[in-house]
């Protein structure tokens, strides 16, 4: 478990870290003006809208609304969460993170990171010359798979014996590390090889870093598979098998089939359906879906047909609920009795398989379908009872266009509402991400703090005696911003939007960070103009308030009292 990244550091790093170098490595620019340009990557266009400021080390797309800083354009192209983008911007400048909590520090998992790729190394080795590899490699092939498959997912063979891998590593390599890498395991004061004559399946983070180990009995002894334990790095929990693959092979994936087994994400692979990840041998977590939904906007769980793997997609449903925000979406694909993808792929063809992954089940529709299993639809007592079962589980959902369709399912299907067809369940609606807003219609104090986010140093001019005693919405946002600014003079519009912790003020201000601003004279003048403003209507309307109260009683007779309320009516 990593601790909370402290912001001075981020702030350090956005402002070493040239947008333009990193975004250029990855997309190449053009210089257009102060700024630079190319096609966007996260959208489908022809003639260029994304544009990169180095000013501001920001970029921004005119056509999708995409934007961000540095770290920002990492999460987004790299498919990295904000931790992952952290180190590998500070690994790019060769900086350690210090992170927060005093548990955490000085805890290095370098050496059980090398010493994982090092075992993958020789298992994979292994898998090409040991003697006795034939057999793993029969089996393989029995199984469908071909050479260039295996390699992409690194797959191995731990070779019979009880310290192949103890042997390989010698004597330099400490006991209690690779116990702690959950490569041995000690009987009776004694150490061993924890995986012994199996096919090894790499497991690997979100950046290609081996974590743990999948085994494989070549025959039908028990346990078929046998997994690295937890370790500091390895956590069933949170780990996803095939997602660095998946990853890898496709820049946006569209949507991610959540499998069992190792074998069915490789046998997808395979058959080139790739964007696929397996737990591994546990429920599908509240982690697993918030790493996917980093990923792509839609997950579709893959389940057995049978009694086990319904009772399974109503606990992932659960799980999943709360995490439908906006834009994102569920589906359930049930699979026939008796075939998992592995086998279902094989016998149907890829064809076939994608059209089922394309037929999957809308979660809104697993949902009522299995309710009204429960109930009987036919009475309005059972109507009443899908009601009750249904209010819990909607009330999970955010609140999103999303949710106001289920509840209106709902009303429709009890008979609350006339029966007018019911919209199609889940339509993915585009992230409409607004255009820059026109500087003239925007209201002073949002002004303000675009000014203060696009010219950081204007906070250290000086601004009018009293602003701060403004009770104008936003106040805070832009004292905050303003204080950051005059506590770091080197800051950058970068930072100002980074060090923002809610995420929906941080999306909002990084949205008037990209936004249009004309300033006539200078920044600072305006924004001085702007707060005197403020602060002379704020005295009128606390003038007209004095004025208000100091006025005698009412002198206005019944009559025009009720002319007054009916008006207000
Ligand atoms: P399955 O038995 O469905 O796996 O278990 P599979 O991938 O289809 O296996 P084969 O090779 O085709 O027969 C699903 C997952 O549950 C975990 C593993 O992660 C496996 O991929 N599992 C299963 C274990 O951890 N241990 C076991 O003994 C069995
Ligand atoms: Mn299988």
């Amino acid at each position: 478990m990593t601790g909370k990244i402290p912001q001075p550091f981020i702030d350090e790093l956005l402002s070493r870290v040239d947008i333009v170098a990193l975004i250029h490595q990855r997309v190449p620019l053009k210089k257009a003006g102060r700024e630079y340009q190319a096609c966007c990557p996260f959208h489908h266009e022809k003639t260029p809208s994304f544009t990169v400021s180095p000013t501001k080390q920001f970029y921004h797309c005119f056509g999708c609304g995409a934007h961000g800083t540095a770290i920002g354009f990492l999460m987004e192209y790299e498919r990295l969460s904000f931790s992952e983008a952290i180190e590998e911007l500070a690994t790019q400048q060769g900086l350690t993170i210090p992170r927060d909590m005093p548990f955490n520090q000085g805890t290095d998992h370098k050496p059980l990171y090398q010493l994982l790729a090092q075992a993958a190394n020789y298992y994979a080795q292994q898998l090409r010359q040991h003697q006795a590899a034939h057999r793993a490699v029969d089996y393989l092939k029995a199984r469908g798979l071909d050479g260039q498959t295996a390699a992409a997912f690194r797959l191995g063979f731990a070779p019979p014996g009880k310290n192949n891998l103890i042997q390989f590593f010698g004597k330099n390599t400490s006991m209690a590390l690779m116990s702690k890498a959950g490569l041995v395991k000690a009987t009776e004061g004694q150490y061993y090889d924890r995986l012994r004559d199996r096919i090894i399946f790499p497991i690997r983070d979100g950046r290609g870093r081996v974590i743990g180990f999948g085994g494989r009995l070549l025959n039908d002894g028990k346990p078929k598979y046998l997994n690295s334990p937890e370790t500091p790095i390895f956590h069933k929990s949170q780990a996803l098998y095939g997602l660095y693959e998946a990853r890898q092979t496709h820049r946006q994936l569209e949507n991610i089939l959540v499998v069992e087994g190792y074998m069915d994400v490789v046998a997808l692979a395979q058959f080139n359906i790739r964007n696929v990840v397996a737990t591994l041998g546990t429920a599908t977590t509240t982690e697993h879906i918030r790493t996917l939904y980093r990923t792509c906007q839609q997950i579709i769980f893959c389940f057995d047909g049978d009694r086990a793997g319904q009772d399974a997609a109503w606990k992932a449903l659960q799980t999943v609920l709360p995490q439908i925000k906006e834009g994102r979406q569920a589906r359930f694909l049930f699979l026939p009795d008796g075939e998992d993808p592995d086998s279902l792929v094989r016998h149907i063809g890829p064809d076939a398989f994608q059209d089922k992954i394309n037929q999957a089940q809308p979660l809104s529709e697993f949902l009522f379908d299995k309710l009204e299993s429960q109930v009987d639809t036919h009475h309005i007592d059972g109507l009443a009872q899908l009601a009750e079962l249904a209010k819990p589980l909607i009330s999970k959902l955010p609140e999103s266009t999303f949710r106001a369709m289920v509840k209106k399912q709902l009303d429709e299907r009890i008979g609350l509402t006339t029966q007018i067809p019911a919209p199609p369940p889940e339509i993915q609606r585009p992230t409409i991400r607004r255009p820059p807003q026109n500087t003239r219609t925007m209201p002073p104090l949002r002004r303000a703090v675009a000014l203060v986010l696009q010219y950081p140093e204007i906070a250290q001019h000086s601004l009018p005696d009293h602003w701060q005693t403004l009770n104008t919405p936003g106040i805070d946002t832009l004292s905050t911003l303003i204080h950051q600014a005059r506590q770091n003079p080197q800051t950058t519009t970068a930072s100002l939007v980074e060090q923002e912790p809610d995420p929906k003020l941080r999306q909002h201000l990084a949205r008037l960070a990209v936004t249009e601003i004309t300033v006539q004279d200078d920044a600072a003048e305006q924004l001085r103009h702007i707060l005197n403003g403020l602060l002379a209507k704020n005295q009128r309307e606390q003038r007209e308030q004095l004025v208000q109260k100091n006025q005698p009683p009412s002198q206005m007779s019944e009559a025009e009292k009720q002319r007054l309320r009916e008006m207000y009516q």
